[in-house]
């Protein structure tokens, strides 16, 4: 007996579920700090440029590959170009999302714990930099909640396309997107905002180096989910009558407009509460908290914050755990459920050395990174943007952007998406990712 594959019930379902994808822990803990750390302004437009000339064409690619074949990325690529190499950008993108979701579950860990925390109030005489060391540098606790939130992930996962990951996205984005909005009018009110404001909006060009361009596209693909077919096994479930142009444009756009807001919510705080931007990892959770006891209600929007935060995380998590069950379900036949639970089993184990990075491995590091940065660092400015850059190759060549643009299916496609869509992805796509990652690599390794 055949199964009918599952397919998101209306457009708006698959954006929110595809914009959830998007919008987690990359556009709020991970955008703030790296912008931190990478001189701010200059790094936000650099960004910027990446999204729209290499992200947007790429989500656009990687949603027609998975509704062009209705399957998983491994499975997508073998089916478009059988007996051939291609499928290897498959493989490398479902272990790219294995090593990222093993760090991100630590992550969205810390946050379910600050949930808690803040249950217990934050006050403006708290140390909020030593109770944040404090947590994530003990054994247990983010060991605990690093299991409880792929328990949570995988019990999503195990109801389904429909049931599972499109009920819950549903209620979850909206959410998230009102709380930011007041986070963000809080911040930019406090007093002393504007050194914030005009470091996160004014470019120092002086700061720029081949790092930042590195950096910039790194968090391109992280934050757009791309580069390890996330968007290929979501747009699997997509209706052949849905426009794909528009619906990426959705994507993208929510996720941007996050991310921005995020950065107003972060630095016109950090500076008037005299934090260091360049603080590192540790950004979202030391400042924020600090904001929240300035607030009347403190306590409740910081318990709403990392509630939401942990929900933004989940909604993330469930289309990286998607992109290795849907494979396993496909290829190899197995029952979603039990996929679900052996392969959170096995992020779970690859997840413990990056919190024991912080305690009993702390002597371990690469390139300066502890054990968590060099997964993020691995995945993020390695393997997603050459998986993008191979998947743009396999669009643009092999594919061919005529018959990617076909698949889009909308009717100004061949003016105008077909003949931007084929100079994007042929070579505004791939040359500056490989200019980048060359060079880049290159100073980072020799230092
Ligand atoms: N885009 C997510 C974020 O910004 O938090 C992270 C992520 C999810 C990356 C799914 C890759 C992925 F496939």
């Amino acid at each position: 007996m055949v199964k009918m594959r599952e397919q998101w019930t209306t457009s708006l379902a698959f954006i929110l579920a595809a914009a959830g994808s998007a919008v987690g822990l990359g556009n709020i803990w991970r955008f703030s700090y790296v912008t931190g750390t990478n001189g701010g302004a200059a790094f936000v437009l650099i960004y910027l440029l990446a999204i729209i000339l290499i992200g947007y064409p790429l989500v656009m690619t990687e949603i027609s590959i998975g509704r062009k074949t209705q399957k998983n990325p491994i499975g997508a690529f073998w089916a478009m170009a059988p007996n051939t190499p291609w499928w290897l950008i498959g493989a490398m993108g479902v272990s790219a999302g294995f090593v990222i979701l093993s760090f991100y579950s630590i992550v969205a860990g810390w946050s379910l714990a600050y949930i808690f925390k803040s249950l217990s109030g934050f006050t403006s005489d708290m140390d909020f930099a030593g109770t944040f060391v404090g947590h994530i540098t003990s054994v247990w606790p983010p060991i605990i909640w690093h299991a409880i939130f792929i328990g949570l992930t995988l019990a999503i996962i195990s109801s389904g396309v429909v049931n599972g990951i499109q009920r819950w996205v549903k209620i979850l984005m909206p959410s998230l997107f009102i709380i930011l909005l007041i986070l963000v009018l809080r911040s930019i009110t406090l007093e002393g905002s504007a050194s914030g404001i005009s470091f996160y909006l004014s470019p120092r060009f002086g700061d720029v180096t081949s790092q930042t361009f590195l950096a910039a596209i790194g968090q391109a693909f992280f934050t757009l989910s791309l580069g390890m077919g996330a968007m290929i096994t979501y747009g699997s479930y997509l209706k052949k009558s849905d426009p794909v142009p528009t619906n990426a444009g959705w994507v993208v756009g929510l996720d941007t407009v996050v991310a921005i807001l995020a950065g107003f919510a972060i630095f016109p705080a950090v500076f008037a509460l005299g934090f260091d931007p360049a603080a590192g990892p540790g950004l979202a959770f030391i400042t924020l908290p600090a904001v929240f006891a300035e607030l009347p209600a403190g306590s409740l929007f910081g318990f709403l914050f990392f509630l939401l935060l942990a929900v933004a995380a989940l909604t993330s998590a469930i289309s990286l755990l998607e992109v290795i069950v849907a494979w396993l379900v496909d290829e190899k036949g197995w029952s979603r459920s039990s996929a679900a639970v052996f392969m959170g089993i096995a992020i779970f184990l690859m997840g413990i050395p990056c919190t024991l990075g912080y305690n009993l491995l702390g002597n371990i590091s690469f390139l300066g990174m502890d054990i968590l940065d060099t997964y993020d660092f691995v995945a993020s400015d390695i393997l997603l943007p050459l998986g993008g850059m191979m998947t743009a190759i396999f669009a643009g060549y092999v594919w061919t952007s005529r018959k990617a643009c076909k698949e889009m299916n909308t009717p100004e496609c061949v003016i105008f998406v077909g003949t931007w869509y084929g100079f994007l992805i042929r070579y505004v796509v791939p040359v500056p990712i490989a200019v980048i990652m060359i060079v880049g690599l290159y100073q980072k390794f020799t230092g």
